[in-house]
């Protein structure tokens, strides 16, 4: 089959079958343009609850797949690639954070929302890079403990600096991954060029950078700047979607490592299997961790 075959195969089967399809912006072009919605996670989480369809194929990584559920459990969910995951939301468990809670009783527990279901039950409240900002300032608490992501925290600690974050040492590792010296490298070689980098990069790229935000929010930011050229701080998907919507710019990935294998193993084939309930992963969850993270990520919604 080729790819329009494929895609035409897709939209057939969706209608069908009554599926919606929710795409991360990291997905390919060729899944963009059958997905019934494309957004960052703030985006996909608030999309999933207003979904129609009874069935939704996620097209991004676990977590998302999981709070689809979680904000829909009725609804039967497929992550359209089983090896999908984010090495970020896998590298801290409930059990360690329930053991890290025990020495900061007085702090809130905000996750973003890149963690497990299973660790979201024992959280506060999440946020995403979009609402983190947002969400952290109306919290009471003046103590809060923030994770996974050590970039993410100190971004919001110097946007917030009203409260005390505790950081831990997580975070992820394709944006980690840029350093302080590649950012000036790519400053000096395209010197006209904005740099809009992701929240998750390290403190000394983000200090360089003229905006930072979410995936959504540095695409709508590029497409809307008078400039002509710019450096992309997040996984280079986003250079490319950028330049093919915008032609008459120049878009430039801040590091050729900027690269998710676990959001680049999806493919159309994978899509289409899923979407003819052959493939993918049905995301299925335990009563509890439905209920205890469902709390954690409406309070997201409420607040942000
Ligand atoms: P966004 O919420 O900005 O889409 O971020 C999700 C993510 O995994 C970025 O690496
Ligand atoms: Fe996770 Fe980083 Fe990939 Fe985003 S880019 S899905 S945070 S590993």
């Amino acid at each position: 089959m080729t790819v329009a075959e494929m895609q035409n195969e897709i939209m057939r089967l969706k209608a069908e079958r009554d599926v919606c399809i929710l795409a991360h912006c990291y997905q390919a072009q060729d899944i963009l343009e059958v997905a019934d919605y494309v957004g960052d996670s703030y985006g996909l989480s608030v999309q999933a609850a207003k979904a129609k369809q009874q069935t939704v194929v996620m097209c991004g990584v676990r977590f998302m797949a999981e709070t689809v559920k979680i904000l829909s459990p009725e609804k039967t969910v497929y992550l359209a690639n089983a090896m999908a995951g984010c090495p970020m939301a896998e590298q801290m468990d409930k059990d360690y954070i329930a053991e890290v809670k025990k020495q900061y009783p007085d702090h809130a527990v905000v996750c973003y929302i890149n963690t497990t279901a299973a660790l979201k039950t024992i959280c506060d409240v999440c946020v995403t890079s979009s609402s983190a900002v947002k969400i952290i300032r109306k919290l009471e608490n003046p103590n809060i403990l923030f994770i996974p992501d050590c970039n993410l925290g100190d971004y919001v600690q110097k946007q917030v600096p009203e409260k005390h974050l505790t950081l831990l040492k997580g975070g992820c590792p394709t944006h980690a991954g840029v350093s302080e010296q590649d950012t000036l490298s790519m400053k000096t070689l395209h010197p006209n060029a904005l740099l809009l980098v992701h929240p998750e990069c390290r403190p000394e790229v983000v200090a360089q950078a003229d905006f930072v935000g979410s995936t959504s929010a540095i695409m709508e930011y590029a497409k809307r700047s008078d400039a002509k050229e710019f450096l992309i701080g997040t996984e280079m998907s986003i250079a490319e979607h950028l330049r093919y919507e915008c032609p008459e710019k120049r878009f430039y990935p801040l590091a050729k490592r900027l690269l998710c294998v676990n959001m680049k193993c999806t493919t159309l084939p994978d899509v289409l299997a899923a979407v003819s309930g052959e493939g993918g992963e049905r995301i299925e969850l335990p009563e509890d961790v439905l209920t205890g993270a469902r709390r954690c990520i409406d309070k997201m919604i409420e607040l942000g």
